[in-house]
């Protein structure tokens, strides 16, 4: 930890001495500490509500939004985001605000998505280490080479991706509209069988629930192809009764082992729709912490993986990327132009029902493609 910063989240956050806990900071903050109570304890809460206030006042000064992903930290998705969600409806956020400047307290994949549906606005990522492992499993160029191998089969590219590969895309997907959009492409270009890439788990999990003959690429989540279904076995054994609720990243033997399946939003749902006694979600850490907070009366199971992309993201560095306009995402205009439409046709597409993976198939598809 550096010897003047303070450490959040087991990452380094910031080299320089912390911002004091003033009575000003505590008359701007002491309404939100109550939500997140239950996680941070009030001398942790002092180091945080610094950052809370300065940061929400310059959002009032330069007219922006904070679109802060589920497995953001208690302190920025209750403290600071405007607006949380998953990944579908963060898109949906930044087609429709207002604001001037967007602040990601997300992932790059996350913040170009911004970018391209609002090219006129100042779009910030807080630390551009801020990546995905399957957003840099493919590239645009990856994409021209499987359209070759399979023509005619529409390209529906996970969100996870860069703008590049978004540019090559004839329609987006995420985790909680990929069923239904597969099954839209299949019908809409009539064929009967779908490009979609790059999460070859989560491209399983949905031709468990199709029949249309699915094409993918060889990418993972390196936080949900951690989990086995050993670990669910063994999570089960120790604690009877428990629901399980599981990410579409994860391999299929985990998801055959789980009770629910759905987006990160699907999941904040299901527990707040049913209210189950135990409950483990197995994806990142903080959606947890998220969601328990909104669900006092619900008892969470914890196995922790944490993704170290998202956890790039931290108080100080949001301060400092409002302070400094720093790091504004740049996309070439051309290929914002080719990206947007994927995006579109998918926001505009009305879904129907949240993507459920209650398995129908064996989870084969057709094959998985890698870079040669
Ligand atoms: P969601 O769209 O379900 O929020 O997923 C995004 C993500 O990166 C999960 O790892
Ligand atoms: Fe990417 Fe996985 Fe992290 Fe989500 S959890 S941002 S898919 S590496």
């Amino acid at each position: 930890m550096a010897a003047d910063g303070y450490r959040m989240n087991g990452l380094e956050a910031e080299a320089k001495a912390p911002l004091p806990y003033t009575a000003e900071v505590r008359a701007k903050t002491d309404h939100i500490y109550p939500r997140v109570s239950k996680f941070i304890p009030e001398i942790e809460w002092r180091l945080h509500a610094p950052y809370i206030a300065a940061i929400n006042d310059l959002k009032k000064q330069k007219n922006a939004v904070i679109l802060a992903h589920n497995y953001m930290t208690p302190e920025i998705y209750y403290g600071v985001g405007d607006f949380a969600g998953d990944s579908l409806q963060l898109a949906k956020e930044a087609a429709k605000t207002d604001a001037k400047v967007i602040v990601q307290a997300g992932v790059h994949f996350m913040a170009e998505t911004s970018k391209i549906l609002c090219p006129d606005k100042t779009v910030l990522i807080p630390d551009l280490r801020a990546g995905c492992s399957l957003a840099s499993s493919i590239s645009g160029a990856d994409v021209r080479l499987l359209k070759q191998k399979y023509p005619g089969a529409p390209v529906v590219t996970y969100v996870n991706t860069t703008a590049d590969v978004k540019a090559e895309t004839d329609i987006c997907c995420t985790s909680s509209n990929a069923v239904e959009i597969v099954e839209y492409a299949a019908q809409e270009w009539g064929t009967d069988t779908v490009i979609l890439i790059p999460d070859q788990y989560l491209a399983r999990n949905v031709a468990a629930m199709t029949d249309v003959k699915i094409v993918t690429w060889a990418g993972a989540c390196e936080v949900h192809e951690r989990f086995t279904a050993e670990d669910i076995r063994e999570i089960r054994a120790g604690n009877p009764g428990v629901i399980v609720l599981a990410h579409p990243e994860c391999p299929p033997e985990v998801i055959a082992e789980a009770d629910f399946t759905g987006s990160t939003s699907g999941m904040s749902n299901y527990v707040k729709d049913k209210q189950p006694t135990n409950v483990v979600l197995i994806t990142e850490c903080s959606m947890s912490d998220n969601v328990a907070l909104e669900n006092p009366k619900v008892n969470f199971v914890r196995p922790c993986n944490l993704c170290p992309h998202m956890k790039r993201i931290t108080l100080p560095g949001i301060l400092r990327s409002l302070e400094t306009m720093t790091h504004e995402v740049i996309i070439d205009p051309e290929i914002i132009a080719r990206a947007r439409l994927p995006i579109e046709r998918m926001i505009a597409l009305p879904l129907k029902r949240q993507s459920m993976y209650d398995r129908q198939h064996a989870p084969e598809v057709m094959a998985v493609e890698a870079r040669a």
